[in-house]
């Protein structure tokens, strides 16, 4: 990474387990960059799990400590950042991601998302889920218009593993003007 110009972050967005964290460090490892995860900062600074902080505290006071969390990523350079399922719901967040960033929507599919999720209990919107195909697929529609709003890329992973999708997440970046640092290009 150039220190005099690192290049604008790459945000990583879309559906729980849709493999923004997987994708996003395989990209990273690739460009060499950082990469940064909102949920794990989140999780660092409280000290807590997102579980916990859902059940002691509740979603509102979560979603304050990952905009709290998005700003402090978004104030970065030249990072891969993967945000949680939820983030970009909030305009403010999208605002802050956009302004030193450009944001990729991972579009998954429900039935492959379910396959992945071994532990539903982890997630506090999946964990009452009778039928999580079904809950992952009200989610995707109700959040389809905010995820392909907020993204300037997306990429369709139905049938592709996590490398293949660093891969071709890759070779957007390189089209993209100045999405890289002259020393990435
Ligand atoms: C959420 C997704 C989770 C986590 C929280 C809420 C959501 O992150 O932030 O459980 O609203 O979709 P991942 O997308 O990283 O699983």
């Amino acid at each position: 990474m150039s220190v005099i110009a690192p290049g604008r972050n790459i945000v990583i967005i879309g559906l729980m387990a849709a493999g923004k964290s997987t994708v996003g460090r395989l990209l990273a490892q690739r460009l060499g960059r950082p990469f940064v995860d909102t949920d794990k900062v989140v999780v660092d600074e409280a000290g807590a799990s997102v579980a916990e902080i859902f059940a002691a505290q509740g979603e509102r006071a979560f979603r304050a400590l990952e905009a709290a969390a998005v700003r402090q990523v978004a104030a970065l350079r030249g990072q891969v950042i993967s945000v949680g399922g939820g983030a970009v719901l909030d305009p403010g967040n999208v605002t802050h991601l956009r302004a030193t960033g450009d944001i990729v929507l991972l579009d998954a599919d429900p039935a492959e998302i379910a396959a992945r999720v071994r532990n539903p209990a982890k997630r506090p919107l999946l964990a009452e889920s009778a039928d999580v195909v079904a809950t992952l697929t009200e989610l995707r529609d109700a959040r389809a218009a905010a995820y392909r709003s907020a993204a300037t890329h997306i990429v369709d992973t139905k049938g592709m593993d996590s490398a293949a999708v660093a891969a071709v997440l890759e070779q957007w970046a390189h089209r993209t003007p100045g999405l890289l640092s002259k020393d990435e290009l």
